[in-house]
């Protein structure tokens, strides 16, 4: 065999091989992109140092990045007071993950009148994953609940003109104000959260929704003062399923028809739902006042209610405190409302109530397998200027 030059074939084939490794691990990096840890921006995961600094650091680095970017909170208690996270940025895809908990200052007046406690505007590709929030909401309550005057609180957590947003997993813990704000944005998608606040905790909903589309809420499970999802005006295409809620106020489209000139409500689903010991199960709520708000092509779908005081209900008479609205007709036009499978108890005798507008009647409610009992007696059905169809077993005998 001829002496073959191992060296001098090896040499530039080694070359060529970590030339290539390299490029292969340049592109890599670029494709998985790169994790930024609050901890090493000097964040403190000891729940006394503020750490607000090192997370905007970080969302700097993130949000200027080229690639996707990854910012991790790792386990600890890491204490924020009012952040901004803002766009546009140049990454199109920013992953947070959160093992730890974020925790707002325990004295509620430092961010009591900020708005908001977490806020993202104008981001496009940002996803939250895990995490518990915890708001200290229990001083704003008590100090709202005593009638002293008080500051209005803060949002947990608010997404404002934001596109392609996902939160999963994630936690929401005794909220000063609402917990979740989506808010002028398109396509979000929040999936396994909890929100947990106490039944008499003051205006804490749970996740609330306005001037958005094509809005998803999956797998949740809401415990609150007040109403678990809100729906505002301006949200279209809006899907709930499979959400748990109780204590709290129930799912509400409204209230609506506040101001004269307002975008409607239109194609929302919510679909297997239980309500657990709440004030409402599905509810539609306007303002008794002029308006140019509607609500059409809703589906209450497979709801199944556990002693709710209200389980179905239209209320196009909201005038609180009887100021700006006595005597006067909403002008929300409330069409193509349909409620399937809806059954369980109701804690009082009216168990289904449309109290519409004597101005624009309620138009095309369809009631289908609704099953609702009251005690041993039996439960009872309002209607006022509304109109529909009722199909399959009535319990109580539809009014429409
Ligand atoms: C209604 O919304 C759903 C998402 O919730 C969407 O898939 C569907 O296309 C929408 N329908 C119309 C007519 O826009």
């Amino acid at each position: 065999m001829a002496n073959r030059t191992p060296r001098a074939i090896s040499l530039p084939l080694l070359l060529l091989l970590k030339a290539f490794l390299l490029l292969a691990s340049l592109s890599l990096a670029e494709a998985k992109g790169v994790t930024y840890n609050v901890v090493s921006f000097g964040a403190k995961p000891d729940g006394k140092t503020d750490s607000s600094k090192a997370f905007l650091s970080a969302w700097a680095k993130a949000c200027d990045s080229n690639a996707p970017a990854a910012i991790y909170v790792p386990p600890g208690r890491f204490l924020l007071g009012q952040l901004v996270f803002k766009g546009q940025c140049s990454s199109k895809a920013i992953s947070i993950t959160i093992d730890g908990t974020l925790v707002a200052p325990s004295d509620y007046r430092v961010i009591g009148n900020a708005g908001n406690w977490l806020l993202f505007q104008y981001v496009d590709g940002v996803s939250i994953r895990g995490g518990m929030l915890d708001g200290h909401g229990t001083g704003l309550w008590a100090c709202k609940n005593s009638g002293e005057s008080c500051p209005s609180g803060a949002t947990t957590l608010r997404f404002s003109n934001s596109n392609n947003i996902v939160v999963s997993g994630l936690t929401s813990l005794n909220s000063q104000m609402f917990h979740i704000v989506i808010n002028g944005c398109h396509n979000v998608k929040l999936q396994g959260v909890k929100v947990n606040a106490a039944g008499n905790s003051p205006n804490t909903d749970g996740i609330h929704v306005q001037l958005s589309t094509d809005v998803t809420i999956l797998d949740s499970k809401i415990r609150t003062g007040d109403d678990c999802v809100s729906i505002g005006p301006g949200t279209n295409n809006l899907w709930i399923e499979n959400v748990a809620c109780g204590p709290g106020h129930g799912i509400s489209i409204g209230s609506l028809g506040k101001d004269q000139n307002e975008p409607g409500v239109q194609n929302v689903t919510v679909k297997t739902v239980t309500f657990t010991g709440t004030q409402n199960g599905v509810r539609i709520k306007s303002w008794g006042r002029p308006s140019s708000g509607f609500v059409k092509n809703v589906l209450f779908q497979h709801a199944v209610m556990v002693n709710v005081q209200n389980p179905i209900v239209i209320d196009q008479n909201y005038c609180p405190s009887n100021s700006g609205c006595p005597d006067q007709a909403s002008g929300v036009k409330v069409s193509d409302v349909t409620y399937q499978d809806i059954h369980g108890t109701s804690a009082t005798q009216v168990a289904v109530k449309f109290d519409c507008s004597s101005k624009n009647p309620c138009s095309r409610i369809s009631l289908q397998d609704v099953k609702l009992t009251y005690q041993n007696q039996g439960a009872q059905a309002l209607c006022a200027h509304a109109a529909g169809t009722a199909s399959g077993l009535i319990q109580p005998e539809s009014c429409l």
